[in-house]
């Protein structure tokens, strides 16, 4: 019913405005005595952490597009390496595992299959094992060692959309606090990273109060037979989360692509009046920056209607876009909690607008407990 869903038509529209909320939960608590950052269903003892020498996420779908944002912030914060992979494919290529690896499985739902036996075989190789994920006392944070339960309350819409804000909130919170504990960065800094986490609910509540202009383009591109993301570093994953988000809803061919990537073969792809959604950076990253504008100018040199995401005050952007979508002034890292909300709203209401039921595609589930 309608009051179910809050006066929305869709749960996942429901999701989509509840996200300010769930990023705020999912932050509550966690600085502790002395500003340090405590993460209560932690259960890896810091000498443990310590000796980590590589951490792999695996994860499905939405979920693993989180872990790839992780990757960019668990690195550049920790020094330490990181793989991400997507969790059909990790024990059966005899992965490379032992006491002194983590493994941290993203799952929203905790009883995806994939990634239940991917836990089970990094365990059976003494991997350490530490979930993310929103369903309390599920398959995969049972068996594993540690978990940090993301706090987006429950998850109807078949496509996860506060769930993946809140994982990303929870992989920020993993990379700090595995930062903290092997002193790669100081209280100060890490203070700091925790105030700008702190401040993004109001971020993503700023991006939301342009749901109209979004939603009017997306009914704008109904007719749509394809359509490309692109996005740099951490707005890599959004441009894929994007894509994934149209061929879920709206079953519609679309692909995201690494900006720098497009001259190595998908720009052949590029012709008059395909839409391009692009993930601009943060100016503050000045040669991602205008790296990012040089692959925008060359879709566009080949016909592409541009739509961009760009932060407030980028005036660089304004001839490059076609359409132009302002993204609140955030660090390169948190850049997707803001950056993926647009490509939610633009999804949901062009499946919406196509006259697909949005909460329940087609073929899709929205726990796959089968590998
Ligand atoms: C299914 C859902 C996706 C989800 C994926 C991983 O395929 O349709 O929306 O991202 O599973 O789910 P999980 O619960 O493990 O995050």
């Amino acid at each position: 019913s309608a009051a179910e869903k809050d006066g929305h038509d869709w749960f996942m529209r429901k999701e989509i405005f509840e996200q300010p909320r769930a990023v705020a939960d999912s932050l509550i608590g966690r600085r502790g005595v002395g500003g340090l950052l405590q993460l209560d269903e932690m259960r890896l003892a810091d000498e443990e952490i310590r000796d980590l020498d590589k951490i792999i996420i695996i994860a499905c779908g939405t979920s693993f597009y989180a872990g790839m944002v992780a990757k960019y912030a668990i690195e550049h914060w920790t020094r330490t390496p990181v793989e991400v992979e997507l969790a059909s494919e990790f024990r059966y290529r005899d992965p490379i595992v032992d006491h002194t690896t983590l493994v941290v499985a993203i799952s929203q739902s905790g009883e995806t299959a994939d990634t239940l036996q991917a836990i089970r075989h990094a365990k059976s190789q003494r991997a350490k094992v530490l979930a993310i994920c929103n369903t309390n006392g599920s398959s995969i944070p049972r068996e594993s060692d540690a978990v940090i339960y993301t706090h987006a309350g429950p998850e109807i819409g078949v496509a996860s959309t506060k769930g993946f804000l809140t994982q990303l909130v929870a992989c920020y919170l993993l990379a700090l606090y595995v930062a903290q504990v092997k002193g790669t960065r100081y209280g100060d800094e890490i203070n700091e990273i925790m105030g700008q986490l702190e401040a993004m609910p109001g971020h993503v509540e700023t991006v939301l109060e342009q749901a109209e202009s979004v939603y009017e383009l997306a009914r704008a591109h109904v007719d749509a037979r394809s359509v490309l993301f692109l996005g740099r570093h951490a707005g890599y994953p959004v441009a894929l989360e994007g894509a994934l988000k149209l061929k879920e809803l709206a079953y519609l061919h679309a692909e995201g692509f690494a900006a720098g990537e497009l001259k190595h073969g998908p720009i052949a792809l590029v012709e008059d009046g395909l839409p391009v959604l692009c993930v601009v950076p943060p100016r503050g990253r000045d040669q991602l920056h205008g790296k990012m504008l040089s692959g925008i100018q060359e879709v566009r040199a080949r016909g592409a209607r541009t739509i961009c995401l760009a932060e407030e005050g980028d005036e660089k952007i304004v001839p490059y876009a076609d359409h132009l979508i302002r993204l609140p002034e955030v660090p390169v890292l948190l850049q997707p909690l803001v950056a993926i909300v647009p490509l939610q709203l633009f999804a949901c209401e062009l499946a919406s607008a196509l006259g697909h039921d949005v909460d329940q595609p087609r073929n899709l589930a929205k726990s796959v407990t089968v590998e």
